[in-house]
């Protein structure tokens, strides 16, 4: 027998599999972290800025240079995140997936050990830097660790591993949030450690990543070296013969071989990937505007309306649900899809957000209505982790094949990261302007976001990287093609499922 030891979806997990499936998140997990992080110690650092300001000029800090000094901290992570995402696909040609990851952990140290030093250097300008580092290194991690996961996952656990780097991610979140309680490290003593947590599992990556095979894709596709890829291949799926893998990769390889070189522009320019990269930009949209960003970060002073005691449980609460649902995913993933899953976490939003902002509009009238908000906003969250939070990450590196992935992905990362940059500077002044109406500018969106998938999206469960390229290379402007085709894949699909339940 392999050193399998557990069947997951007819595919075994081996040991090597699940220990480069989790070494890679691990990267994850501090992206989370990282923006998790800054929420609950904001009082207390904007106080040691103050004190910086006194000790310097001898006079306290003007309250709009505070307000812009602590945006400035908070967005400036989106900014390195936006410029390092743009680098994904040129480092992970360069160094292969594994060493990419593995020097990317030099940014984290760098950034940790700024925003660890600043408390005892008495200087913003270095917690600001060091957001600055450590959104760089989250901007290649949130590119690699899809793309690696992506590549060694067996296809038919694509998506299930694919959700994992999700599930990493909002570990991450709600460990900062706890850790950032006042009895714990959010305190003005010990701040300086809750941002250098970090640098933990930075240290326990790098330790794990010599164990783990680069992927047996990058090494055959774009290194030619056959002999490594089969090597590596074998470890991660635990088996001697790993031909039809093989046969698989050749076949994409060789019709790789037939394309140029992809640019950034060419992906634009041809009508082949224009489709499959508008898709993968309205994706990540999706996944930035549905306002989820601001609704963590409203969370807290609705819980408190609401009559919460102490409205940073009930956002722990939220912190909970937020991890909850996205277990849901994984397993729902590769039964009922990426483009139902994606739309009923999309519609189910949409109506949260509706219902959200009735709530808010009454609040002050009818007293209940506080609880029929905050359970709202779980409802917003859970609808999240279903789709629009898993499963555009994974869901690029499916729509392209080895040759455009790389520019496609740091296409997707750069949409995501700007439209995360956006709701974080620009939330604050709409939301002044329109109240609790603010939320129907989200509604609208998630409608949008509803009809495109709906009209736009394929399904990609169950095929390989190369059916899901061909599928747009046969129908490049009507996607339906591929729509019907992938039934009758589902249908395959589900009678292996069958045949393995009566197997068991
Ligand atoms: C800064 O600290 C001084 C002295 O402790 C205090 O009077 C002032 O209100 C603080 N300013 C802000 C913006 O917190």
């Amino acid at each position: 027998m392999p050193a399998g030891f557990q069947q997951l979806g007819g595919e075994t997990v081996t040991r090597t599999l699940a220990l480069s499936v989790f070494t890679a998140v691990l990267g994850s997990l501090q992206f989370g972290y990282n923006i998790g992080v800054i929420n609950a110690p904001q009082k207390i650092i904007e106080q040691d800025y103050n004190s910086t300001w006194i000790h310097r000029y001898e006079v306290p800090i003007p309250h709009a240079t505070l307000t812009s000094l602590w945006s400035l901290s908070v967005a400036i992570f989106s900014v390195g995140g936006m410029l390092s995402s743009f680098f994904v696909g040129f480092i992970s040609e360069w160094l292969g997936r594994r060493k990419a990851m593995l020097i990317n952990n030099l940014l984290a140290f760098i950034g940790g050990a700024l925003m660890v030093m600043s408390k005892i250097c008495q200087s913003f300008e270095m917690m600001i830097f060091g957001r600055f580092i450590i959104g760089a290194y989250c901007g290649l991690a949130s590119g690699l660790v899809p793309m690696y996961v992506g590549e060694i996952a067996p296809t038919s656990l694509r998506g299930a591993l694919g959700t994992l780097h999700q599930l990493a991610i909002v570990t991450g979140i709600l460990l900062a949030q706890i850790l950032g309680l006042e009895s714990l490290l959010g305190n003005s003593e010990l701040w300086p450690v809750l941002l250098g947590v970090t640098v933990l599992p930075t240290v326990l990556q790098m330790a794990l990543l010599p164990f783990c095979p680069e992927s047996p894709r990058y090494l055959y596709i774009i290194r030619c070296q056959e002999h490594h890829a089969k090597s590596g291949l074998r470890r991660l799926t635990g088996r001697q013969e790993v031909g039809d893998i093989l046969a698989e990769m050749k076949e994409e390889k060789r019709r790789m071989d037939m394309e140029r070189k992809v640019s950034i522009a060419e992906l634009f320019r041809s009508p082949v990937y224009r489709q499959p990269i508008i898709i993968a930009i309205l994706l990540q949209l999706s996944q930035q505007l549905s306002g989820i960003n601001a609704i963590f970060y409203y969370s807290t002073s609705i819980f408190q309306k609401a009559g919460v005691q102490s409205p940073v449980y009930a956002t722990i609460g939220a912190g909970l649900v937020n991890c909850a649902f996205t277990v849901v995913s994984l397993f729902l993933v590769e039964k009922m899809g990426r483009r139902t899953l994606h739309m009923l976490g999309l519609a189910g939003m949409c109506g949260c957000a509706v219902i959200m902002t009735v709530a808010l509009a009454l609040l002050d009238t009818v007293a209940w209505m506080s609880y029929v908000s905050m359970l709202s906003i779980f409802g917003f969250v859970a609808f999240f982790e279903v789709g629009p939070g898993p499963i555009p990450w994974f869901f690029v590196a499916e729509l392209f094949s080895q040759g455009p992935r790389p520019a496609a992905m740091a296409i997707a990362g750069f949409s995501n990261w700007t439209a995360n940059f956006i709701i974080g500077m620009g939330f604050q002044y709409i939301a002044n302007l329109s109240g609790p109406y603010v939320f129907l500018i989200f509604a609208a969106l998630l409608l949008f976001f509803l009809l495109f998938t709906f009209f736009k999206v394929p399904e990609t469960r169950g095929k390989t990287f190369d059916q899901i390229s061909a599928g747009f290379q046969r129908h490049p402007t009507n996607m339906m093609g591929l729509d019907m085709d992938m039934d009758l894949v589902k249908a395959s699909t589900e009678l292996e499922y069958l045949g393995q339940d009566t197997l068991n």
